[in-house]
């Protein structure tokens, strides 16, 4: 089980202020369980993992065998919640280096509509130009703009070069119930199709066939990412006592740690598998907390790498940021170092240890020293990267930002901010309909 270390933010926090928080997360708690809080149309993550049926997972498995069959490449068309937690998982458990198109046993899972570069766009297109691939469009909305113009491409290229009626097999989107063209679309045309419950927001939805069916298709346990995910629902229930509840410490932690002006928290990793949980991770916190100007800004850096770019800031900079460092106790290979006879990079006294075990002195040393340096830290620890941990690690963030979000009394299930830059560039493209704002935002240029 995944485990959280509050230790090193004692020296800046007492236990005692953290344990003060224990009845504000119980009405945190309360609230979402009781659906009486802010944004309570959106809670059906909440027991999402334990109301997972074990038929819902066979039928995502059946369709990732689809994918299987008649791909060695499938495009996730989708942008925020539509694709990070799925992108998070998949390179958290693959192998980096695996990039071989033949004989596959799980395709490779690339990324698009995530961006507007037309650069991007080009080079994915001409790279798939002679790939069996498929696509999986995203989007809970159905309408989003950077999702549909890339959908809008793959489908022309997959429909062209593979033929309609491999293109129907291997186009499968994942949208609202009636609403938005990409249900429109997925009707018309008779591609199979997933619903995005309507009270699962985009940013909490990687538990739901958004985050699953990619998943699966890479080959990965689906069914042990949703038993991880149980788990943590059960150890982070309402009727567990605060000091034995992850979520209800971690969110006390930061949000006293916030109080006393530590308005950053950097998300920290050891091994870049993680970067893109920590892509996750941010948009999660983000959106959900970053409104009516306030909210701790969330941050990440992968460490050792940045220590050589944001190691000086974080070190000596200015002293308003606090980490939560993501450990992983036993990697998945072993790898000593060689005993060199010339020894001229002076690295023979680390001969036959582990990499992982410099690795780990790394962690130490950093931690010691940005502690000294007045950052606060916090250490989530995973026994092994797995999809079985995983899954504790999702739900614990998920149901951590929930009560947070309570904590700091703002709705952590909308994101009303998103629409303003949506609005000035359908005004700046004359998008019909917008009229209006297309002759307003001239006078601003
Ligand atoms: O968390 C959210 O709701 C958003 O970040 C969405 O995931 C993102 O904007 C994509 O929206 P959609 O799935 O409607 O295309």
């Amino acid at each position: 089980m995944i485990s959280l270390n509050i230790k090193k933010t004692l020296g800046f926090i007492s236990q005692d202020t953290i344990n003060s928080y224990k009845d504000v997360v119980k009405k945190a708690q309360e609230a979402l369980e009781n659906g009486t809080g802010q944004g309570s149309d959106y809670l059906g993550w909440l027991h999402l993992p334990s109301s997972t049926t074990k038929e819902h997972l066979e039928d995502i498995k059946a369709t990732a065998q689809t994918f299987k069959d008649n791909c060695d490449v499938v495009v996730v068309a989708g942008i925020g919640g539509s694709y990070l937690g799925s992108r998070a998982v998949i390179e958290a458990l693959s192998n980096s280096f695996d990039l071989r198109l033949e004989n596959r046993k799980n395709p490779i899972i690339l990324y698009a509509g995530n961006n507007i570069s037309e650069d991007y766009l080009f080079e994915l297109l001409e790279f798939l130009k002679d790939k069996r691939f498929g696509i999986i469009n995203i989007s809970k909305s159905g309408t989003t703009t950077e999702t549909a113009l890339a959908f809008r491409l793959l489908k022309k290229q997959c429909e062209e070069l593979r033929g309609k009626a491999i293109a129907k097999k291997v186009i499968v989107a994942i949208t609202d119930a009636s609403k938005g063209a990409a249900r429109i679309t997925a009707d018309n045309e008779g591609y199979k199709s997933y619903i995005i419950p309507d009270n699962v927001g985009g940013r909490f939805s990687v538990l739901t066939p958004v985050g699953l069916l990619p998943i699966a298709i890479a080959g990965f346990d689906i069914e042990q990412l949703i038993a991880g995910a149980t788990q943590m629902e059960q150890a982070t229930a309402l009727t567990v006592p605060f000091e034995n509840n992850p979520a209800a410490i971690y969110a006390a932690t930061r949000n006293e740690l916030y109080k006393t002006g530590k308005k950053i928290e950097i998300l920290v990793n050891y091994s870049p598998k993680l970067h893109y949980v920590s892509e996750w991770w941010k948009q999660l916190y983000g959106e959900s907390e970053g409104k009516e100007n306030k909210g701790i800004f969330p941050a990440a850096v992968d460490f050792t790498t940045d220590l050589h770019s944001m190691g000086q800031w974080i070190q000596e900079g200015e002293r308003t940021i606090f980490e939560t460092v993501i450990s992983v106790e036993k990697v998945n290979h072993e790898l000593r170092v060689p005993e060199d006879k010339d020894n001229l990079d002076g690295l023979n006294y680390l001969a036959g240890k582990r990499v992982d075990e410099v690795n780990k002195m790394a962690e130490l040393g950093t931690q010691l020293a940005h502690v000294d340096g007045n950052v606060p830290n916090m250490r989530i620890v995973l026994p092994s990267l797995n999809e079985r941990h995983l899954g504790q690690l999702i739900y614990f963030f998920e149901i951590a930002c929930g009560i947070s979000g309570y904590i700091l009394d703002v709705n952590p299930f909308n994101q009303p901010g998103v629409e303003a830059y949506k609005s000035n560039m359908f005004a700046l493209l004359n998008k019909p309909g917008y009229e209006e704002e297309s002759k307003a935002i001239q006078s601003k240029l």
